[in-house]
């Protein structure tokens, strides 16, 4: 069952939050780096630490070197997510080694298998403490624990996943304000860790996600992103629809922009697409992985649709978006995948002209059901089909940017330039990067920038 934590047990949290912040009075203020690796709903959760630890008196750092704490926050999707944070943890035992009395944390979507808890526990006997998604809410309370007893905790309660409210924040953009709609997936596609490590679908009430939305805006954020594993479910058991959601958010005022991830296109219906059409701040970007364009390995990913639903979708999308921009994300090697279902997905790439991919090679989780099933390709076999794909969305991208020339969007302007400080920089309607000559007073505010020119990965345009 999945718990709604209740405002009681989030009080006795703020309590320790305020014991901390005792406890580091007494010295010279200590410093804490956290760092967050995976996808945004992680990056939510590393806000919500840092959040934290600047209630209980900590200022942050973007450096380990020297912190008096330092977390990792950690992701499981695939196994080279899992070796960046082992090879981090190796680099701070040396850390550890000039610094005996640094706190070292590990927290996020690894923690929550067993296996790895274990692994940790056992070859890097100088972490502090480990604590799971669930635990997430409670980290006041383990950190208190550690600063008086200084004994190695594990705290990764199983379960459904929990919802917690009122956990303190510290965004890391002043113009872009991401709020959690959702906490975890009950797909279970079957090459995938997220419903294991994430728990069961739930929804934040709307009323909490609105007041939220509201205070960043007021706060001066242009940009709300709407995050959950599975967005186009949100609601589904509190009787309302992600549809409701966005034409709510819709309807407050100001001008900003409303973007979300990620999104399953078994979910993503026509009434769905409608409001989408029908309210203006909602991006005109669609990121709707595919994962394969073969119907047989759809099936034993257990995705819900095939490739024909895939294509009704696209084209429903650009008929009622006009210049919409679609990306997908691409899984080559799945186990079981052979030539003939990777020139699938080819033809699919090639027919729905993706403006930009993501890809991945197959990457067996522990756990999973595709981690049983037979894979007799080789990785050097995989590798040439990745190469392949690669290939072949880099002509189609190359190009995917031309159709925008000519025309004017409303961009969302951003920053200084990346490459030349006399420029800006901002984002089209479709999360498509333009840099324009601009003054700065514009940063964070909306303009009307032609576009005079397409470059493989941004557009250069003119104010107008
Ligand atoms: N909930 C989101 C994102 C999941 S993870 C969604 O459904 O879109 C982001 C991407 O990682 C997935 O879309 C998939 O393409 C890739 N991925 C997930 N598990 C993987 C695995 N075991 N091996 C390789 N790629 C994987
Ligand atoms: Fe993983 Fe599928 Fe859920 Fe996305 S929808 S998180 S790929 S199980
Ligand atoms: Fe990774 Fe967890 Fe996100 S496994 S992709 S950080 S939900």
């Amino acid at each position: 069952m999945t718990t709604r934590i209740s405002r009681e047990e989030m009080a006795v949290q703020r309590d320790f939050i305020y014991k901390v912040a005792e406890i580091n009075s007494k010295k010279s203020p200590p410093t804490a780096h956290v760092h967050t690796f995976g996808c945004q709903q992680n990056v939510t959760d590393g806000e919500k630490i840092k959040g934290m630890l600047e209630k209980m008196g900590y200022s942050i750092k973007d450096e380990p070197n020297g912190a008096d704490l330092v977390i990792l926050n950690t992701c499981a999707v695939r196994e080279n997510a899992e070796n960046r944070v082992f090879g981090n943890l190796g680099a701070l035992k040396h850390e550890k080694q000039n610094n005996p009395d640094m706190i070292i944390g590990v927290c996020g979507c690894m923690t929550q298998q067993e296996h790895i808890t274990e692994k940790i526990r056992s070859s890097f006997p100088f972490v502090d403490m480990i604590f799971g998604v669930n635990a997430l809410h409670t980290f006041p309370q383990l950190l208190y624990e550690q600063l008086s007893e200084r004994k190695r905790c594990v705290c990764v309660p199983q379960g459904d996943g929990v919802i917690a409210e009122g956990v303190p924040l510290r965004r890391e953009s002043k113009l872009k304000a991401s709020v959690p709609i959702m906490y975890g997936c009950n797909n279970f596609c079957s090459y995938c860790i997220v419903p294991y490590v994430r728990g069961r679908e739930r929804s934040r009430e709307m009323s909490d996600i609105i007041a939220e939305v509201k205070s960043a805006l007021a706060d001066g954020a242009r940009e709300i992103l709407l995050l959950g594993q599975n967005v186009n479910s949100y609601g589904k058991e509190l009787g309302t629809s992600f549809a409701e959601l966005i034409r709510r958010i819709n309807a407050l005022d100001g001008e900003f922009r409303i973007c979300y991830m990620s999104s399953h296109p078994k979910d993503f219906t026509k009434p769905l697409i409608d409001a989408v059409a029908e309210c203006e701040k909602v991006t005109r970007h669609f990121h709707l992985p595919v994962q394969s364009g073969s119907d047989r390995i759809l099936k034993l990913m257990n995705r819900h649709y095939g490739r024909e639903d895939y294509f009704e979708m696209i084209d429903y999308i650009r008929k009622k978006v006009p210049n919409a921009a679609v990306t997908s994300d691409i899984i080559v090697g799945f186990p079981g995948e052979e030539r003939e279902d990777f020139l699938q997905t080819l033809s699919l790439v090639e027919r729905v002209k993706f403006d930009s991919l993501f890809t991945f090679i197959y990457s067996p989780r522990k756990g999973t059901k595709a981690a049983e099933m037979p894979d007799p390709i080789s990785a050097e076999e995989k590798g040439k089909w990745f190469r392949e794909l690669l290939d072949v969305q880099g002509k189609i991208g190359g190009n995917a940017y031309n159709r925008y020339v000519g025309q004017t969007f409303r961009v969302l302007c951003e920053g200084k330039g990346r490459t030349d400080d006399n420029l800006l920089t901002g984002k089209t309607p479709q999360d498509v990067i333009v840099d324009f000559e601009g003054d700065s007073s514009l940063i964070g505010k909306f303009a009307d920038v032609k576009i005079i020119r397409a470059l493989n990965w941004a557009l250069i345009g003119k104010l107008v």
